[in-house]
């Protein structure tokens, strides 16, 4: 599960905006909805394994769950009635309520956000300019990554943030929904390579595989070698003769079978 943690300076905790004015008067949920649009929507597509929770004004969270949700649509303003009826919701309730499907309703604060996703096992990640580089820190399973709004992160948030791990996507400052489009390409990326390795070649020397796998790697792709023993007749293997694959990421195949195609042979792939 990824999650998303939108903290919310402006916004509105009561219903009483108009949905004519994102941007102005109320409290730039527009900023919010296009968060809330790049978490979840892909192409003709929405992503269930992905949470937003959203923090009005240190004051209200309304969460939105990929598996449960319905209605969301990739138009700011059905976004925002959506949040307009979830505030309505609450009016008068002391606990969580769901005020249409998947998305649900609350009294929180930001230290009793941070430690409701503890209790669930999922590990806080604050996105800052300043923090370490997205690509060298190790991003955790389960993280629930922090943002700020059109603002800054404010001194109280800070407080309540500041044991947490901060990454970054560089010093570029950059709009609360491109940081949540840029999270999901790397995590996918990240994800794709720890997928299977696919074959690109196949040799019988194991000398060769070697060769092979050292100027793939020369190149940047990383590479292994795979010893396969194809079923026989014979009870025996013949040292030497076994056949060894050279197995690379998905995206780096057609450009391996081009190095190997420059320097040895035509790859075999089957
Ligand atoms: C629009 S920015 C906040 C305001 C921004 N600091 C400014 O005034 O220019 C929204 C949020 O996106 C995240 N963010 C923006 N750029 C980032 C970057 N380069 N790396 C990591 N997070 C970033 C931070 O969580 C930030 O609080």
């Amino acid at each position: 599960m990824r999650r998303f943690v939108l903290l919310a300076h402006k916004a509105p905790v009561a219903p009483d905006f108009t949905l004519n004015d994102l941007p102005g008067s109320a409290g730039r949920i527009d900023v919010l909805c296009r968060a809330i649009g790049a978490a979840f929507f892909l192409s003709h597509d929405l992503r269930r394994d992905v949470e937003v929770d959203i923090l009005l004004q240190d004051q209200v969270q309304i969460r939105l769950v990929g598996e449960k949700l319905k209605r969301l649509n990739p138009d700011e303003r059905s976004t925002a009635a959506l949040i307009k009826h979830a505030l309505e919701k609450l009016v008068g309730e002391e606990e969580e309520v769901q005020s249409t499907p998947g998305i649900f309703v609350s009294r929180r604060t930001l230290p009793e956000m941070v430690d409701r996703l503890y209790q669930l096992g999922a590990h806080p990640v604050v996105l800052h300019e300043e923090g370490s580089p997205f690509e060298a820190a190790s991003i955790p399973d389960d993280p629930a990554f922090f943002l700020s709004d059109h603002q800054d992160f404010s001194p109280t948030d800070e407080e309540a943030l500041a044991d947490l791990p901060r990454v970054s996507l560089g010093s570029t400052p950059l709009h609360t929904s491109q940081c949540i489009t840029i999270v999901h390409y790397l995590l996918d990326r990240q994800r794709e390579d720890e997928g299977d390795l696919v074959m690109c070649h196949k040799v019988w020397e194991e000398s060769k595989a070697h060769l092979i796998k050292g100027l793939l790697e020369d190149f940047g792709i990383p590479a292994n070698l795979v010893r396969h023993v194809p079923p026989s007749v014979l009870p025996i293997t013949v040292d030497g003769l076994s056949e060894v694959r050279i197995m690379v990421r998905p995206r780096d195949l057609q450009r391996a079978r081009e190095i190997i195609s420059d320097y040895f042979e035509p790859p075999i792939d089957e």
